[in-house]
């Protein structure tokens, strides 16, 4: 690794447009001399989120490369449609749907069911489901949507799938968040009484700030020999999310925005190539760790604490409903 280059990336991280744009991930991909991504044959991946965008993306380029793909979806004929798409790139012929939506914990603890039945292993699962809610709106067990979609789901299904990623040994959890979260310092309180009048890039942007945190949490718990864990963030990326999310936004950075090749590029080779042993927990950008602050208000004053009490409050949250009584 030359200095020069360590120095080139630096000053990229620092500039925020300039490392989040495809500009970053051009240079980055020189720089480092980045190889294309190593087979996933024999390896068995679960994706959310895999009907659009990065998490397609992730997952033709993961079926190319052998893996068995497995994928969570919340409508039919989009998931039809996708599967049709990963197949066709699919060496392993694998190609597999589950119908949930992440916000509700019944059809997670379905899916994690019919997973547990399908497979004894899973080596990577990735947490790429995710979306701006434009308004407020409730999960059915009455949290917030973006909370229940993008926190709790995940977590829950983390959990859920620990013994098969075990079997994998180690298994890797890789969740995708956001550069967004740079903009939120981590509050329990805030994130779970939610951002009044409702916004939902600020409520977004919050949760992905948890999930790194949880993250954290996940890597003190586990350890790296039985499931590994890392966070990561795809940059700027034009996605139909980011279209119809923020279409002022995605006029104005236009050709600056990476495609989804780019912006998935780190996903992949998190899940193909990575030794995340020594990395355990860490958050992603571009195939290396970057921080988890650029502005020092955000900056945790107690991190250990923070991801303790969030873990705890997730894992309460996700526990199953008692039985009514009788
Ligand atoms: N694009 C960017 O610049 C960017 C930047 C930072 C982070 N990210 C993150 O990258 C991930 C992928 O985003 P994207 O840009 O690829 O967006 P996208 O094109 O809108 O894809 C999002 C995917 O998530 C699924 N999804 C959303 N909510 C769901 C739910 N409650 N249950 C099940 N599936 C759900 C969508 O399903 P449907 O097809 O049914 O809608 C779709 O498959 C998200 O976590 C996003 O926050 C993206």
């Amino acid at each position: 690794m030359s200095a020069t280059a360590e120095v080139l990336d630096q000053l990229l991280e620092t500039s925020v447009v300039g490392s989040f744009t495809r500009v970053g991930y051009d240079a980055r991909r020189r720089l480092f001399h980045w190889a294309p991504p190593s087979s996933m044959l024999e390896k068995s991946v679960l994706i959310t989120g895999a009907t659009s965008g990065l998490g397609l993306e992730s997952a033709i380029t993961m079926a190319h490369l052998g893996a068995s793909v497995y994928f969570v979806a919340r409508d039919e004929p989009r998931a039809r449609a996708a599967r049709e798409q990963i197949l066709a790139a699919s060496a392993s012929g694998v190609v597999e749907y589950f119908i949930a939506d992440m916000s509700d914990l019944h059809s997670v603890r379905d899916v994690a069911d019919r997973l547990l039945a399908r497979t004894d292993r899973l080596d990577v699962l990735v947490h790429n489901a995710g979306a701006i809610a434009p308004t407020l709106t409730f999960a059915p067990d009455g949290v917030e949507v973006t909370l229940a979609a993008q926190l709790l789901g995940p977590f829950l299904l983390t959990q859920l799938l620990l013994p098969r990623l075990r079997a994998a040994a180690p298994g890797k959890v890789l969740t995708v968040s956001s550069g967004g979260m740079y903009s939120q310092r981590f509050d329990i309180g805030r994130l779970t009484k939610g951002v009044e009048p409702y916004d939902g890039v600020k409520t977004y942007a919050r949760v992905k700030r948890a999930l790194v945190v949880v993250n954290h949490e996940w890597a003190r718990r586990i350890p790296a020999s039985e499931v590994v864990f890392a966070t990561m963030h795809p940059g700027w990326v034009d996605t139909p999310g980011v279209r119809s999310s923020l279409p002022r936004f995605h006029r104005v950075m236009g050709p600056l925005l990476r495609s989804s090749a780019q912006g998935a590029d780190t996903i992949i080779w998190l899940a193909a190539d990575a030794e995340l042993a020594s990395r355990d927990g860490d958050f992603w950008l571009d195939r290396r760790v970057r921080s988890e602050y650029k502005v020092p208000r955000t900056r945790a004053t107690n991190p250990t604490a923070d991801q303790v009490e969030l873990w705890e409050w997730c894992s309460v949250r996700t526990s199953p409903p008692e039985s009514p009584p009788l």
